[in-house]
């Protein structure tokens, strides 16, 4: 376990290395995210008091606005402490928590809807993806639903490795890619989305709900 992550009583932090969790609390002061959330999907799909999980809540922006859209039954996870703490000064009526998103201190099938924002983009690494992929199927509900929002990458550009202008390793997906890693549910809706990046060039996202037929 990193040092600074000592004495908060976190365990087995190991899906994810120091470095990438001392570059996201590096920036926490000072970032700001703009992945814009697919919210009309969310409130059509999803009762107002379903339990929501919000992993890479970051400093609680997403988390804000579902509760400003009457969820209350919140709370969101982030691997830098940095960014909870943030979160906790600006809106400390929210539950948030430090943890992996890969191993998440939450029984099997106990959530209604996990919302993801640009949390699959932040993970370089194939294989820690599909780990947090399979955490979510194993904290949700039979018929629960992950709502999320991730950049994809340039046409033409032959990986989806990315340096953000903070330095930290990113990934930007193929719509199928991203597809892939949720390929346990059987319905997938998915919206492209043209937005200005942190940089002010233009990207896209891609919006999706997965979840399975009744
Ligand atoms: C691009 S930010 C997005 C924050 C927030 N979801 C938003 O859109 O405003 C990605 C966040 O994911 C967090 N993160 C990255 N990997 C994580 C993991 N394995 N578990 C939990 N949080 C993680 C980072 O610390 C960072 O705060």
């Amino acid at each position: 376990m990193g040092r600074h992550l000592q004495g908060l009583g976190l365990r087995d932090l190991t899906t994810f290395s120091d470095g990438m969790i001392r570059c996201w609390d590096d920036v926490a002061g000072t970032v700001q995210f703009s992945a814009p959330l697919n919210m009309a999907a969310i409130r059509d799909r999803v009762v107002l008091n379903a339990r929501v999980l919000d992993l890479g809540c970051g400093y609680g922006r997403i988390t804000s606005q579902l509760l400003s859209a009457g969820y209350e039954n919140l709370r969101g996870y982030d691997i830098s402490v940095k960014m909870i703490e943030r979160a906790k000064t600006r809106y400390p009526q929210l539950d948030l928590k430090v943890a992996d998103a890969a191993k998440l201190p939450e029984a099997d099938n106990s959530v209604d809807t996990v919302v993801v924002s640009a949390l699959f983009t932040s993970i370089p690494e194939l294989q820690r993806r599909r780990a947090v992929a399979d955490e979510i199927r194993r904290v949700l509900k039979r018929g629960g639903e992950v709502h999320g929002v991730e950049f994809l990458r340039e046409r033409g550009a032959e990986s989806g490795a990315f340096k953000s202008k903070a330095g930290i390793e990113m990934w930007h997906f193929e719509p199928e890619e991203l597809r892939r890693l949720f390929t346990g549910f059987t319905r997938w809706e998915s919206w492209c989305v043209n937005v200005p990046s942190l940089s002010g060039s233009p990207s896209a996202v891609l919006q999706f709900v997965a979840y399975d037929s009744a």
